[in-house]
């Protein structure tokens, strides 16, 4: 074991982190992820997106099922509409290509219809669960791939804002919700991102049985999270623990999504 190394050094934002000795080109390049929000127009070309695709299904999926779907949208027109959904988000408008990412549960019901089977347990939370899960499986499969190929992301969760509008506008049909849209293309280098740090790996990794003595790991992050949002000149209010309290406070926290059952529901996920 080592204890300092650049890329350990960055995604912890200094607090000591123990390395360990083994590393691939592939760690080196999750280490260095950055979300990016500042995009050129130059496009993301077919050949760029099939390679993401092909990585994303790549990803296990479980039974095989692969009840996820994505929908590509480069038409600037429709990206307006879908960043005004997503709570006017500049980087949907700006981002050549936006990816929507499906939980689907529509083609195994079609698939079930045509064999004259019945698909009852498609209407059980646990079959929308494995459809969130596949897609989000894929997707980070999809940045993997798309920041090995020199490309940026990031997520968007707003796209749950409005699930009923991304769905008119997508055609979305029943039985498939939008868990998240991603932009992808270029950064734009004048507005560069930087890698955030994340907690401490005490708080996350637990051995054999969970601790809930993480009061330490959270101090230290604090502490890292301040560093990080004064080299970036974030005006960020509070520390990293009071800014995400914030964001679970209530319902009014949620940004509409306070309202996702009913709008399953309307989706065709009956959540039994
Ligand atoms: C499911 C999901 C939804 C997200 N939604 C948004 C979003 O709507 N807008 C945005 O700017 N960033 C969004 N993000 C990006 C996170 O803010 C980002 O991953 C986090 O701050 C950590 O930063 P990093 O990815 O640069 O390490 C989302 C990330 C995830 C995983």
């Amino acid at each position: 074991m080592t204890t300092h190394h650049p890329l350990y050094e960055t995604r912890y934002g200094g607090v000591d982190q123990t390395v360990p000795e083994i590393t691939t080109t592939l760690i080196d390049q999750l280490l260095t992820h950055r979300s990016v929000r500042a995009f050129r127009p130059d496009p993301v070309s077919d050949a760029q997106l099939g390679a993401m695709i092909a990585a994303a299904q790549s990803a296990a999926s479980s039974s095989n099922l692969q009840v996820w779907s994505v929908v590509a949208v480069r038409d600037q027109a429709t990206r307006d509409q879908l960043a005004e959904f997503a709570g006017n988000q500049v980087h949907v408008r700006k981002a050549p290509l936006q990816l929507v990412w499906l939980a689907d549960l529509s083609r195994l019901a079609h698939i079930a219809a045509a064999e004259a089977r019945p698909s009852e347990a498609l209407d059980y939370t646990e079959m929308f669960l494995v459809g969130v899960i596949d897609a989000a499986l894929a997707a980070q499969n999809a940045v993997a791939a798309a920041e090995s190929m020199g490309l940026s992301t990031v997520y968007i969760g707003g796209m749950r804002n409005r699930p009923e509008d991304v769905a008119r506008v997508l055609n979305l049909p029943p039985k498939t919700f939008a868990v998240f849209g991603m932009c992808v293309g270029h950064e734009d280098e004048a507005r560069p991102a930087s890698v955030k740090p994340r907690l401490p790996q005490s708080a996350v990794l637990h051995h054999e049985r969970y601790s809930t003595d993480q009061a330490a790991a959270i101090a230290d992050y604090n502490a890292a999270m301040a560093r990080f949002y004064e080299a970036q000149q974030m005006d960020v209010k509070g520390t990293w623990a009071v800014h995400s309290a914030k964001r679970v406070a209530g319902p009014a926290s949620l940004s509409g999504r306070d309202r996702l059952v009913e709008a399953l529901k309307q989706r065709g996920f009956a959540l039994k």
